[in-house]
């Protein structure tokens, strides 16, 4: 699989993408009765698997100028076999881009393919007009020992005020992920060589995100954070991008630049974090810098703790309480599941093969039983420090509802 890849890859190097793209294409449009050739429909529109593009792409790649129809419509009446006339375009089809070489089923250079998508969506005012969904997940090859492809560290010296021109005319941008290009690897931040262009490249253009709401950041990329006044949710992303050891000092802590940051924005309401290193100065910091939570998700594990493990050990948990209490607004907490909080349970033999069988079963509710009596556990030991505001206490998957349901006694009080 990986060679498959690889060979792919090295292709890619010598001839431009949609050479690449040449010879699979027209292999799979014969078979699928679609034109000969390269497709008509821009590979970003490809890109957002809409729906309604795959389902009539075959009668779109027959238009010959499909990228006016779908991208200007009001400047062109095209009538085309197959569709009623005019053709009813779904006003949806932009709302959600990717700039993303990263997918499943996708095998591009990073740069290149980064380019050539805000190439497109720079020329296709329909979708700079309507998108409000951006996610980018740009993978450079050649971050690690294993991949035989390189790409150079620092992007096309074009590539971020393209990216701050196509931003900055999105007028509808509403939520906006960046999980990569980041100042990261597996093995550890890198710190400054890769985003610092695209900061430096934004802050030439001053560009602001007045509509952007949410966003969800990779690793190092939390100079992106005042770029968005209106922002409401902050979230971290990207899983593998972010490095995984826990033991960081707070001044090199990228988890730590984040929280930090969002203190730069005053109406975060909501912070989801997946951090194998939660510890009490960095929920303190969580507190400090997003005084107005209303919804915080704490996911991954408390400050290293062993996951999986039967030992009973609930003090990591037991210095994080105290600190939410002191949450003033808080509504909605998300805590990791209940095998990583040392409450005396390790979540059940991982192996699929022991619930397998008779004494699988029974196996299987022994774990299940484990399971609720270490949830009740964890409850029990987590309740007295939830704040009054608290509504929700969610453990990995149970939900504990804290609103007192309205009966007859809430009338009379
Ligand atoms: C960005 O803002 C600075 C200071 O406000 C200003 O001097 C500069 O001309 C602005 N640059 C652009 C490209 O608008
Ligand atoms: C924030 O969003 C509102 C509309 O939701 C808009 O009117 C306002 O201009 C935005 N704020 C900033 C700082 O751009
Ligand atoms: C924060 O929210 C309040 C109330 O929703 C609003 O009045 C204020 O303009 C917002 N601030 C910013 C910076 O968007
Ligand atoms: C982080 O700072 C806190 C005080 O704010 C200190 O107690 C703690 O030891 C520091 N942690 C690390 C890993 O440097
Ligand atoms: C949780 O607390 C209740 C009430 O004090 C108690 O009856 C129950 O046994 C406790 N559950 C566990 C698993 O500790």
């Amino acid at each position: 699989m990986r060679l498959f890849k690889t060979t792919l890859l090295l292709l890619a190097t010598q001839a431009s993408a949609s050479h690449l793209q040449l010879p699979f294409q027209s292999t799979l449009s014969s078979w699928f009765g679609r034109p000969i050739g390269p497709s008509r429909i821009p590979t970003f529109i490809l890109d957002t698997q809409h729906p309604w593009v795959e389902q009539h792409r075959n009668q779109l790649e027959r238009v010959p100028n499909v990228r006016e129809l779908l991208c200007n419509p009001e400047s062109i009446q095209v009538s085309a076999p197959g569709f009623p006339d005019p053709i009813p375009i779904p006003n949806d089809i932009f709302s959600s881009l990717y700039v993303d070489n990263n997918r499943a089923g996708i095998s591009r250079l990073g740069w290149n393919n980064a380019l050539h998508r805000l190439r497109e969506i720079q020329a296709c005012p329909a979708a700079l007009r309507t998108c409000e969904s951006l996610n980018v997940d740009i993978y450079r090859h050649g971050g690690s020992e294993w991949d035989d492809t390189w790409e150079p560290a620092t992007p096309p010296a074009e590539l971020p005020g393209l990216f701050a021109d196509v931003l900055s005319q999105m007028p509808k941008l509403k939520k906006f992920d960046w999980v990569r290009p980041s100042d990261s690897g597996e093995y550890g931040l890198q710190v400054g060589t890769t985003v610092s262009s695209f900061v430096k490249g934004f802050a030439e253009r001053n560009l602001t995100l007045p509509a952007v709401e949410h966003l969800l950041l990779g690793p190092g990329c939390e100079s992106f954070v005042s770029m968005c006044p209106n922002l409401t949710t902050l979230e971290t992303g990207g899983g593998l991008a972010w490095p995984h050891w826990y033991s960081w000092s707070n001044e090199t802590d990228p988890y730590m630049a984040l929280v930090r940051a969002a203190a730069g924005v005053k109406n975060i309401t909501a912070f989801t974090m997946s951090t194998q290193s939660w510890r009490p100065e960095l929920l303190e910091a969580v507190l400090e810098s997003m005084p107005h939570m209303t919804t915080l998700k704490i996911h991954g594990a408390l400050d290293g703790h062993q996951r999986y493990s039967m030992e009973e050990d609930a003090e990591k948990l037991k210095t994080l309480l105290p600190i939410i209490t002191r949450f003033p607004h808080l509504q909605h907490l998300d805590l990791p599941p209940v095998y990583e909080l040392g409450v005396g349970f390790d979540g059940g033999d991982p192996c699929g093969n022991a619930y397998f069988g008779e004494s699988g079963r029974e196996y299987a509710r022994s774990v299940a039983l484990q399971s609720l009596h270490a949830t009740e556990k964890a409850t029990n030991i987590t309740l007295p420090y939830m704040p009054p505001t608290l509504k929700t206490l969610t453990i990995g998957e149970t939900t504990v509802n804290l609103d007192p349901p309205a009966g007859p006694g809430a009338i009379a009080s």
